[in-house]
């Protein structure tokens, strides 16, 4: 499907943004682990966690729908059945390496494969530490691709340094390290999303948390048993991103963003947007399960460039190619480095916008950690290709708005990966 985003007078209303993927997958696979009846409320029914959903009904777990609740009855740690075929991975790298992490675990085999863009991403970063641990997996390309098989059974801890800032591999070890023999660590230089770690402690897991002064640590060690949670989750702040760059590059804008998750490791879009001059007020501020949630007002403002570095990437690593659009509108320049890890997401993040600036005559400078745009472009318009990624297709929807012609964007259907209604609730708040 193709899609045209026309330019528009301003941006004004109130929006609640579909719910926390990452929280959302994590709401399934941990819950699938423990004894008893876990219930999720406002859980994404998206592309990605549909996906981690029917992986973990195919390992056995009963998880039903009602009323817009779902109800995920836990097997506990060891209850979960071999699958009797090759489970489908889809387009998710989250399902794939948190359940790599799970099955490392099992006393049982398994065969993991997914969609052309999933089969192409890396890891050997998590297949490394969890055959370290003890789990026999092997797949293509050095089981560096999917397909990949897993049997799993005793394992070992091991201190691993999550130096690419994964908190998909900082999961992947931790799910594992509930059933290793000895304790299992993770440090990280700086922290990555830090959800996974957080249930885990909720659910009663032998967990430490250390915020130390030069990183982070998590220690896990053998767990018995995982308790049954209620979780109530909240929008997704990299969902709501979208529409907060759209008000801070539209004139006259202003939007509402209803209870956005402001997880610090997850913010640092808002952050950043912030210092480029946005005018960003958080409202009705609360706790919510353990996370911080609040109401998001975003009004157009002056924005003018920045600099992105390394240690500021994990907190925004999903919204840099989002960034680069809003820099776009800048004045100034934007520089973006430490950020190779984007050329590895669902598709390389940097070609993709490189390439696309190109296709709208928009000066970028490409780095192999980053990019670096000039500010204050007239943005004619033209045809881009989303590369089947959500969220390059959703970004240069965002773009169309300030364009003079609008902008085309192919294959454009891939958004239902992580917000099915985007191009709705765009029109909503399009005037
Ligand atoms: C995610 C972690 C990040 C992020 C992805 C979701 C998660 O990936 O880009 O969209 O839910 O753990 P990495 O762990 O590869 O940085």
């Amino acid at each position: 499907m193709e899609k045209t985003v026309k330019p528009v007078k301003r941006i004004e209303g109130s929006l609640r943004v579909p719910s926390d993927k990452s929280v959302s997958h994590r709401s399934i696979i941990l819950p699938s682990l423990a004894e008893g009846e876990s219930v999720i409320k406002n859980f994404l029914k998206a592309g990605d966690t549909l996906t981690t959903l029917n992986v973990y009904r195919k390992l056995g777990v009963d998880i039903e729908e009602k009323d817009n609740v779902i109800y995920v009855k836990g097997k506990g740690l060891e209850g979960l059945k071999e699958p009797d075929d090759v489970l489908d991975m889809g387009n998710s790298g989250t399902t794939t390496r948190l359940t790599l992490g799970v099955l490392a675990g099992q006393n049982f085999f398994a065969t993991l494969t997914g969609d052309d863009s999933l089969r192409k991403r890396p890891m050997k970063r998590v297949v490394d530490p969890l055959s370290e641990m003890g789990a026999k997996v092997d797949g293509r390309k050095e089981a560096n691709n999917l397909p990949i098989s897993i049997r799993g059974g005793k394992l070992k801890g091991i201190s691993y340094f999550n130096s690419k800032m994964s908190a998909q591999v900082k999961s992947a070890i931790l799910l594992a390290g509930l059933y290793a023999e000895t304790p299992t660590e993770v440090v990280e230089p700086i922290v990555s999303r830090d959800h996974t770690e957080k249930m885990l402690n909720w659910m009663g897991a032998n967990i430490e948390i250390d915020f130390m002064t030069d990183g982070y640590k998590v220690k896990i060690s053998k767990t018995d048993r995982l308790k049954p949670i209620h979780i109530n989750v909240p929008a997704d702040p990299s969902s709501a991103a979208f529409f907060a760059a759209a008000a801070s590059i539209v004139p006259k804008s202003e939007i509402i963003l209803k209870d956005v998750m402001v997880n610090p490791t997850r913010d640092g879009f808002f952050r950043k947007l912030k210092e480029m001059g946005a005018d960003i007020e958080y409202k009705n501020k609360r706790d919510e399960a353990g996370e911080i949630v609040a109401d998001v007002i975003v009004k157009y403002n002056d924005l003018k460039g920045v600099k992105v570095v390394k240690e500021e990437v994990p907190s925004m690593i999903d919204e840099l190619p989002l960034l680069a659009i809003v820099a776009t509108q800048a004045e100034g320049e934007t520089v973006i480095t430490g950020a190779e890890e984007l050329r590895v997401k669902e598709s390389d993040r940097i070609k993709a916008i490189v390439e696309n600036f190109k296709r709208l005559n928009l000066e970028i400078e490409e780095l192999e950690d980053g990019m670096v745009i000039k500010g204050k472009q007239k943005v004619k318009g033209g045809v881009v290709d989303s590369y089947k990624d959500h969220r390059i297709a959703m970004g240069f929807a965002i773009l169309g708005l300030v364009s003079e012609d609008g902008i085309t964007i192919k294959d454009a259907d891939c958004v239902y990966i992580s917000y099915p209604d985007f191009f709705k609730h765009l029109e909503k708040v399009s005037k």
